[in-house]
């Protein structure tokens, strides 16, 4: 009697499986390498004429409370933001694939505030900002609403995808500064790359310069 029960489990499971994987294909960096799990990456927003393509940063974008952080690019486009590392289901390859849930990690240590949040990104479906549901720090690594994907939008350029929409960019509190916030409206898509950060040139210290540099762009840093 058990058997079958059994059999059947793994053929609705390979079934699944293959549901999953199908449609999906490995996400490309700058360079035209494959995106690895846990590895760091600058999320490069594409300059557009309603985009200045500045990198992408933890920022306070309320006032009290102002944690947990949301996240705004930077007004300055050669400032390349924060690194961030994609963290896969257990048990996924070490490729991430588009279609696919990832979570978003922000790669620093240099954190001073908000330390009791995560720096996993997540959708806070708790409030809107003029109608749109804003991007936070402190998700957690299975909820669904710490889940994006990664989807193709062009040559080596894509767009993340939420359950509850997708990944655009608003005039934030700050200076206008770009904040990222989840929509429907695709016009306010954002649309990205990823550079990796390189390990030969990127030693710690220049590393934490940059976060620095990054980070001194905001109030409350
Ligand atoms: C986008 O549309 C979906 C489906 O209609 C809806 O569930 C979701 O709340 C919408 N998201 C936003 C941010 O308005």
């Amino acid at each position: 009697m058990k058997k079958p029960s059994v059999v059947s489990f793994l053929i609705t499971l390979l079934l699944a499986a293959a549901v999953c994987i199908q449609g999906s294909e490995p996400v490309k960096d700058t360079d035209g390498n494959p995106l690895i799990d846990r590895t760091k990456y600058f999320i490069q927003p594409v300059k557009t004429k309603s985009n200045n393509g500045g990198g992408l940063v933890p920022a306070a974008t309320n006032i009290l409370p102002f944690c947990p952080l949301g996240i705004t690019q930077t007004l300055l486009p050669y400032q390349p933001g924060l690194p961030v590392s994609f963290h896969l289901p257990l048990g996924a390859k070490h490729t991430v694939v588009t279609s696919f849930p990832v979570n978003i990690y922000f790669e620093s240590n240099i954190w001073p505030v908000c330390n009791e949040f995560s720096k996993f990104w997540e959708v806070d479906d708790s409030k809107s900002v003029s109608g749109e549901l804003p991007v936070v720090i402190g998700g957690k690594r299975f909820a669904d609403n710490s889940r994006f994907e990664i989807e193709k939008a062009g040559e080596n350029t894509y767009k993340l995808t939420t359950l509850y929409g997708t990944v655009g960019a608003i005039p934030g509190a700050w200076l206008s500064a770009p904040q990222l916030i989840v929509t429907n409206d695709t016009s306010k898509t954002l649309l990205v790359k990823f550079s990796k950060v390189d390990d030969v040139t990127t030693d710690d210290t220049s590393t934490s310069r940059e976060e620095k540099l990054a980070l001194r762009m905001f109030p409350f840093y």
